[in-house]
C-alpha cells in the first residue's frame, strides 16, 4: 500500500470508473485480435453456446424430478428473462466494441471494485460452465462406446463425488476421475490456441449438425407424441420458490430444494446460457455495432422456438416420470421403438455440446485479456497474445488445465447450479448498468438502443433475482465464498497493479 495516498483517494480509486472514451482508445491499440467475424458467424457462435448439455441432458432430469411437462413453460420464463438481459448486452456490445462482455460494461459504469467482482464472477460462468458442459459430454459419449461395445472402467468413467438429492451432502462414488471430460477439454483447448478461425469454423460446422439434430427430434418425434403424456401438466406445481431455505412458494423435494415450474426455469436456465458469449468477440467482429446486437438476439431466438418445440416434443413422446436422466433425447426415441434415430441423436448431442465448450473456453479468456490489459490479473499470462495466432494462448491453456481438472472431479449438479448462480449475477449487473450509464452518458453514442428504459432493464433484474432464489440456498453460499475469495485477491493483487489506480494515484479525482 503506498503511505503517500490518502485514504479519501484510496477510497475513490475502487469507485473510479474507465472512461468510456479509453475503452474506444484502446480498441485502436496494439495487441489487438483479428477483425474477422460477420453476423453469420456470431450467430453461429451464440447458437453454438446456447444449445448442448442444457438441452440434451438437464432437461431430463428437470422435467423427471423438478417441473415435469410443465417444463415447455419453464423454458419460456427462462427465455423471457434472457431476453430482458439480451437487449440489456446488446446496448453495451454496440456502444463499448472491446473484449471484455460485462466486465468491461461494468469499469465503465459502476467502477473498479464492482468491474472486478463481475469479471471474476465471468470467470465462475465460463470456467465452471465449461466444466458443467464436458461432464455432459463425457455422458453422452460414453454411452455412444457403450453402444460400441467400448465401455470404460467404472474408475475412470465418473468424477470421484457424486450429489445425493435425499441428504443434500456429496458422496463418494468409488470412481478416481471423469477421464472423457478431462480428454475433450484437452483437445478443444489445443484448437483454441491455434486460432480463432478454424475454431470458428470447426465450429459452423457443428452448430449445424446439432440445429440439425434438433429440428429432426422435433419434426420426427411430433408423429409419437401422445396428448395424455402432458396430463397431470404441471405435477411439481407452478412456482418452488425459497429464501435462504425457507420456502416462500411451492413444494420442495425430499432433500429440501424447491420444486415446480419456476425451480425448473432456475435449473433449465443453464440452457441458454452462452448468448453473452457473443458480447466477449466485439473484437473480433468485423461490424461490432450492427453485428453484435444481430448475433445476440437472433441466437437467443432460434434458440428458445427450437428448446419449446423440443421439450413438448419429448414430454410428449415419454411419460415424463419415465425420461432417462443422463441421455434422455436420444432415449426417447429408442423408448418408442426408434432405436435407428436414437444412435444419429446420440452422435449429434456429442457434436453439439462439443461446440458449445469450444464457445465456452473460447470466452473466458478473453475477458482475463481485458481484465489483464487493466492490470486487474498478471499481464505476462493473461495479457499476452500469440505473435503468430493472435490468440489469448498462455490464459487459454492455463483455463484449459484448470476446466480439465473441475470437468475431471466434480458433478455435474454442483457445477450447473453454480454457474446458473454467477451467470444470474452477471446478467443483474449488467441490467444495472445499462440504467446507470443512461444517466451518467445520457448523449453517448447507442448504435443500439435497449427499448423502453428502465423498464427492460428493472425487468430483468427483477427476474434474474426471482430464479436466483427459486435455485437451492446451498448456492447462495457457494457464491458468496467465491466473491469473498475475490474480494481478498483484488485486495491483494489486483488494487496494486491497477492501471487505472495509478494514473488515480497521481491525480486524485
Ligand atoms: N447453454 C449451454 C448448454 O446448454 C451452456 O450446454
Amino acid at each position: 500500500m503506498d503511505p503517500a495516498v490518502s485514504p479519501g483517494a484510496r477510497r475513490n480509486r475502487l469507485f473510479s470508473r474507465k472512461p468510456l472514451a479509453a475503452l474506444l482508445e484502446e480498441a485502436k491499440g496494439e495487441d489487438r485480435l483479428r477483425r474477422i467475424l460477420g453476423p453469420v458467424h456470431l450467430t453461429a457462435l451464440g447458437i453454438g453456446a446456447v444449445i448442448g448439455a442444457g438441452i440434451f441432458v438437464a432437461t431430463g432430469a428437470a422435467a423427471r424430478n423438478v417441473a415435469g411437462p410443465a417444463l415447455m413453460l419453464s423454458y419460456a420464463v427462462a427465455a423471457v428473462t434472457c431476453v430482458f438481459a439480451a437487449l440489456c448486452y446488446a446496448e453495451f456490445a454496440a456502444m463499448v466494441p472491446v473484449a471484455g462482455s460485462a466486465y468491461t460494461y461494468a469499469y465503465a459504469t459502476l467502477g473498479e471494485l464492482f468491474a472486478w467482482v463481475i469479471g471474476w464472477d465471468l470467470i465462475l460462468e465460463y470456467g465452471v460452465s465449461s466444466a458443467a458442459v464436458a461432464t455432459g459430454w463425457s455422458a453422452y459419449a460414453q454411452g455412444l462406446l457403450a453402444k460400441a461395445g467400448l465401455g470404460l472402467p467404472a474408475a475412470l468413467a465418473e468424477s470421484p463425488w457424486r450429489y445425493d438429492a435425499a441428504s443434500g451432502a456429496l458422496v463418494g462414488t468409488g470412481a478416481l476421475v471423469n477421464l472423457p471430460a478431462v480428454l475433450v477439454v484437452a483437445a478443444v483447448t489445443v484448437v483454441l490456441v491455434k486460432g480463432i478461425q478454424e475454431s470458428s469454423r470447426l465450429n459452423t460446422a457443428m452448430v449445424a449438425v446439432k440445429v440439425a439434430a434438433v429440428v429432426f427430434v422435433i419434426a420426427v418425434g411430433l408423429f409419437f407424441v401422445s396428448a395424455a403424456n402432458w396430463r397431470p401438466f404441471a405435477p411439481y406445481g407452478w412456482t418452488g420458490l425459497c429464501f435462504f431455505g425457507h420456502t416462500v412458494a411451492g413444494q420442495v423435494d425430499p432433500g429440501g430444494k424447491p420444486v415446480g415450474m419456476l425451480a425448473g426455469a432456475a435449473i433449465i436456465f443453464f440452457a441458454y446460457i452462452g448468448f453473452d458469449a457473443v458480447s466477449t468477440h466485439t473484437e473480433e467482429a468485423r461490424n461490432p455495432q450492427r453485428d453484435i446486437p444481430v448475433g445476440i438476439v437472433a441466437s437467443l431466438a432460434v434458440c428458445t422456438v427450437l428448446y419449446i418445440a423440443l421439450v413438448a416434443v419429448l414430454t410428449g413422446m415419454v411419460r415424463f416420470d419415465q425420461l432417462d436422466i443422463s441421455a434422455p433425447v436420444s432415449l426417447a426415441f429408442k423408448a418408442r421403438g426408434l432405436g435407428w434415430a436414437e444412435g444419429l441423436i446420440a452422435v449429434a448431442g456429442v457434436a453439439g455440446i462439443t461446440s458449445v465448450l469450444l464457445v465456452m473456453m473460447l470466452s473466458g479468456p478473453r475477458v482475463f485479456l481485458a481484465m489483464a490489459r487493466d492490470g486487474l490479473l498478471p499481464k505476462q499470462v493473461f495479457g499476452v497474445v500469440h505473435p503468430r495466432y493472435r490468440t489469448p494462448w498462455k490464459s487459454t491453456a492455463l483455463t484449459g488445465a484448470c476446466v480439465a481438472a473441475m470437468a475431471g472431479l466434480l458433478p455435474i449438479d454442483v457445477l450447473l447450479h453454480l454457474t446458473n448462480i454467477g451467470t444470474l449475477l452477471a446478467f443483474v449487473i449488467v441490467c444495472a448498468a445499462v440504467l446507470i450509464m443512461r444517466r451518467t452518458h445520457p448523449g453517448a453514442e447507442r448504435p443500439f438502443r435497449c427499448p423502453w428504459v428502465p423498464v427492460v432493464p428493472v425487468l430483468g433484474i427483477l427476474s434474474c433475482l426471482l430464479l436466483m432464489f427459486s435455485l437451492p440456498a446451498a448456492n447462495w453460499w457457494r457464491l458468496a465464498g467465491w466473491l469473498a475469495l475475490g474480494i481478498a485477491v483484488y485486495f491483494l493483487y489486483g488494487r496494486h497493479h491497477s492501471v487505472l489506480g495509478r494514473g488515480s494515484d497521481e491525480c486524485p479525482s
